[in-house]
This record gives C-alpha cells, sequence and structure tokens, in this order.
C-alpha cells in the first residue's frame, strides 16, 4: 500500500485504539504496532510520523517498556502523549521522576500558541492528565511549550528535530482541543496530504480483491451484522456471483429481521451474489429444549450454527476462499497492538469451522475501525437500518429469554423487543436530535418470572418482560440510560396490551459491572 501512514507505537495505554481513530479522523491511514516492532520493520513501513502512546508503567523502572534512541534520530517527526512523551525525554538525556501527587483529570493549561502544534489552539485551554511520574529535566534541544500549576512540562518540543510531547492525552474527548492539536501534527508537521478515506478505499479494496481471487469461489458466513454485510457487498462487487453467502436463520434474530437480510442479499435484492438462507429455527429449538443453563445455551447454539453452516459448505463443495469480517479493534484487542491477532470468532459463537475446504481467509476489512466498516456500508449502498444497526448478540435472543428456549418465548421477546425499539425510534425522531439518554444499546429480555396479575376480570398467571438499555462507549463498562418514564410508561403499556403472555414489565438499573449487558 502505498498511502501515507502514520504509525502509533503503543505501550499498552487505555487509549491507543482512540489515537489511531484521531489520526484517521485527518484523513490520513494509521496502525498500530507494538513497542516491540524492530524499528528497520517500522520504517520499511515509511511512515510519515510516528506516535507514542500512553502506557501503563514507569518508564525509568527496571523492564519497563522501551524503544531505541534511534528512533528520535529517523528524521520522522514523533508525537509522544504522556508516557510516549516522558520516554522521549528519558531516552534522550531528560529526566522523569515520580511527581509528588497523581494529576489525574481535567487541567487548566497554559500553551505557546506559536508552536506549530498548538496553531489554532487558544493559549488558556483544558487538557486531561493522568499520570503518576512527571518529567522533571528536559533533554538537550527541548524547550517547554506548555504548563499546568503543577506540571512545569506538560508539552515540550524540538522543532529542529520535529520531536514533541505533551504528558496529557489529546486523543480522549475531555481535551477540547485535542483533535485540533493531532491534525496539527498528523497534517502540518508530518506534512501528509490527507487522501484515506472511505470512498477511496472501497475502490481500492474492490481492485485487490478482484486481482486476487481471480475467477475463484468464495465462502462467507452473512449474519446481516453490519461486518458481515459490508463484506458481503464489496465482494459482490468484486467478483459478483463468485461469492456464496451462507446465511444461518437460527430462528433466535430480532422481529423480522431474517425477511430484512434476505430483502437486500437474496435474489430480490440489490447486490449480485449468491444468497442461501438456511431456515434452521425447528433445529436449534429442539436442540435447545429442556437446557436452562446459559452457557450451555451458548454452547449448543455455538455448535448448531457451525454444523449447519458447515453442512450448507458441504453442499457447495471446495472453496478456494473463506471471507471473514475481522475488523481492527478484533486484531489490536490485546491491548498491544499487533502483539497478538486474533481471528473474530465466525458469527461471534462458535469458531473457525473445522470442516470447510477452503485455503485461505480473506479478511479486507482488518484494518478498520467500526465506525469506518459502517462508511464503506454506506459508500456500497447498503440501507442505512443495516449499516447503523446496534451490536446484537451472535447467540441472539438465546441470550436474551432466561431459562429454557420455546417457540413460544421466542415470539414473546420478539414482539417486546420490536416495540421497544419503535418507541425508542419515535422518541428520538421527535426530539429531533440525539437525547442524552439515547442508549448504545437496548432491546427487551424475557425473565424467568411468572406471577399473578389481573386483566380486565381475570387472573392472570403470565411472563415479566425485563427492558434494559444502556450508556456506553466501549461495552466493557455500562451505566443504565435515563430514558425518560413517559417513553418507558408507553412501552410498558403497549407491550401488557399487544403482547399475548406478559403481565409484568421492568426496567433493568443495573451497571455493569456487576450486570453484563444481555440478559441471559
Ligand atoms: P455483555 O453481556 O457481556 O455484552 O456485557 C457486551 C457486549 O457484547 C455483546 N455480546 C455478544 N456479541 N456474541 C456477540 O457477537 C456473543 O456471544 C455476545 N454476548 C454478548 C452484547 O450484546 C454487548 O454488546
Amino acid at each position: 500500500m502505498s498511502e501515507e501512514k502514520i504509525i502509533v507505537i503503543d505501550f499498552g495505554g487505555q487509549y491507543n485504539q482512540l489515537v489511531a481513530r484521531r489520526v484517521r479522523e485527518c484523513n490520513v491511514y494509521c496502525e498500530i504496532l507494538s513497542y516491540k516492532t524492530p524499528l528497520s520493520k517500522i520504517m520499511a513501513e515509511s511512515p510519515k510520523g510516528l506516535i507514542l502512546t500512553g502506557g501503563p508503567s514507569s518508564c525509568y523502572e527496571e523492564g519497563a517498556a522501551t524503544c531505541e534512541k534511534a528512533l528520535f534520530e529517523c528524521g520522522i517527526p514523533v508525537l509522544g502523549l504522556c508516557y510516549g512523551a516522558q520516554l522521549m525525554q528519558l531516552v534522550l538525556g531528560g529526566k522523569v521522576e515520580r511527581a509528588a501527587m497523581r494529576e489525574y483529570g481535567h487541567t487548566e493549561i497554559s500553551v505557546d500558541t506559536t508552536s506549530p502544534l498548538f496553531s489554532d489552539v487558544p493559549g488558556e485551554t483544558s487538557c486531561f492528565m493522568s499520570h503518576f511520574d512527571h518529567i522533571t529535566a528536559l533533554a538537550s534541544g527541548f524547550k517547554t511549550i506548555g504548563h499546568t500549576k503543577n506540571c512545569p512540562f506538560a508539552a515540550v518540543s524540538d522543532d529542529e528535530r520535529k520531536l514533541y510531547g505533551l504528558q496529557f492525552h489529546p486523543e480522549v474527548l475531555h481535551t477540547p482541543y485535542g483533535k485540533t492539536m493531532i491534525k496539527n501534527f498528523v497534517r502540518d508537521i508530518c506534512d501528509t496530504r490527507g487522501t484515506w478515506e472511505m470512498g477511496a478505499f472501497s475502490e481500492r479494496t474492490i481492485k485487490e480483491l478482484r486481482d486476487r481471487i481471480g475467477d475463484k469461489k468464495v465462502l462467507l458466513a452473512l449474519s446481516g451484522g453490519v461486518d458481515s454485510s459490508v463484506l458481503a457487498a464489496l465482494l459482490s462487487k468484486a467478483i459478483g456471483r463468485q461469492l456464496t453467502c451462507v446465511f444461518v436463520d437460527h430462528g433466535l434474530l430480532r422481529k423480522n429481521e431474517g425477511d430484512e437480510v434476505e430483502a437486500v442479499f437474496g435474489p430480490k435484492g440489490s447486490f449480485d451474489l449468491n444468497f442461501v438462507r438456511v431456515n434452521a429455527k425447528d433445529r436449534f429449538l429442539k436442540d435447545l429444549s429442556g437446557v436452562t443453563d446459559p452457557e450451555q445455551k451458548r454452547k449448543i447454539i455455538g455448535k448448531d450454527f457451525i454444523d449447519v453452516f458447515e453442512e450448507e459448505a458441504k453442499k457447495i463443495g471446495a472453496v478456494d476462499f473463506l471471507a471473514q469480517g475481522t475488523i481492527y479493534p478484533d486484531v489490536v484487542e490485546s491491548g498491544l497492538g499487533g502483539e497478538s491477532a486474533v481471528i473474530k470468532s465466525h458469527h461471534n459463537v462458535g469458531g473457525l469451522p473445522e470442516h470447510v475446504d477452503f485455503k485461505e481467509l480473506v479478511e479486507p476489512l482488518r484494518n478498520l475501525f467500526k465506525d469506518e466498516v459502517r462508511e464503506v456500508g454506506r459508500k456500497l449502498s447498503i440501507p442505512e437500518k443495516l449499516v447503523s444497526r446496534q451490536p446484537f448478540p451472535g447467540p441472539g435472543l438465546g441470550v436474551r429469554i432466561m431459562g429454557e428456549v420455546t417457540e413460544e418465548k421466542v415470539r414473546i421477546v420478539q414482539e417486546a423487543d420490536f416495540i421497544f425499539r419503535e418507541e425508542i425510534r419515535k422518541a428520538v425522531e421527535r426530539s429531533g436530535e440525539r437525547p442524552a439518554w439515547m442508549p448504545d444499546q437496548y432491546f427487551a429480555a424475557l425473565t424467568n418470572v411468572r406471577s399473578v396479575g389481573v386483566m380486565g376480570d381475570e387472573r392472570t398467571y403470565d411472563h415479566a418482560i425485563a427492558l434494559r438499555a444502556v450508556i456506553t462507549s466501549d461495552f466493557m463498562t455500562a451505566e443504565s440510560s435515563e430514558i425518560p418514564y413517559e417513553i418507558l410508561h408507553t412501552v410498558m403499556s403497549r407491550i401488557i396490551n399487544e403482547v399475548r403472555g406478559v403481565n409484568r414489565v421492568f426496567y433493568d438499573l443495573t451497571s455493569k459491572p456487576p450486570g453484563t449487558i444481555e440478559l441471559e
């Protein structure tokens, strides 16, 4: 790839993927490499600039993550962030020591606006700090370009060598001008043109796929999720009917979802490909019958999924390529980017199918972040509804029904979930903008509770639905969303009136931890 590129060198900090995303927001391609990557390999990528990230340790400690001095002598601009800034000083002869007090959170900062790093940044602004150590003496050639009350060397530079250090985190939104600082570095200091954008990516990738695949065959397990849908669209544009998509409908999808996937990718849709839908609901329900343990349910769904997919694959015969919707966070999730590549589990439930006859994997989305994948989807005219879909677990409603999964319970949860999503959509449309309570994921689940109620003059003994809606940025931690009471009330009343078999509706207030997002 002759694309101009910035390399983020990963020292294990928690915001490293965010740094890479910020660079890409400047329309410059960016990759994350572990600090253990040999310098020769980094240079072989011909980067226009390097960014050293934050990290959890102290750079002066024995065995701490480090880098070679030669890295600063390659003539390429380097920006160090937090740990990266301290390490740059230490390696070049400055001093880093434990600070008397940990600096954490919003901090007022004064910056030198004549520095190219701070062009378009006000002289007095704020930044997000998170460090125990601080720089106490500068390496020769460096000067201070920013200070805070407790931190005399909050921002430093050696303009001659184009080396810059920030002892705070410009990549997080809590640093209001952080994006501008990163842009100044990436575009001006590193002298890039900014040509990375998703339209160009799609065109190039389609051509590359065509060249690589030639007249051979590709098999893809299509789930209807964002990644596999975008992958199907890219491959369809590249090789048309040499692509076969197998869509295993396990009957645990949301209401109408199976048909929606078929409408887009099936014979009446607008993509040229072979589409095979396997309606395997009965098989899944049969195998789940009588099973109440959540882990066991997941295992059964995962195994059935792979078995069904493999059976279909056998009918198709040998293929040359198996396509996978692996995306960049799957690759770097380990915390040390590029260190340990993990292959995304097939459909996120099982693993790679063992008995499918293929020679190579195709993973064209491997370098993209989720929002970039969505953008590619839009460029390829996948309907917005599919492209902006909220996450949905591979085992589907199997992880949203407590206790045994039955056809009747699937119906109940599908209906209730449909109503909940519809009311949220209407409320968002009414408010005209994204409301503060807008959940990142929301759904109905069926609890394992049946209780006495009264409807009309009759005593009922029916199910209880739980509504779950969370606000989260990483899905690792989450808070329940403060959906306005009237909306919850409308949803409750519609579910009770419209969904047979439900006489109570609860709202789950639990955050994660201690809860999980799913309710199984
Ligand atoms: P939990 O319930 O663990 O969920 O807090 C975190 C996020 O992961 C999704 N999730 C899954 N996604 N396969 C998936 O593809 C799964 O088996 C699975 N289980 C949970 C969940 O929807 C949430 O977004």
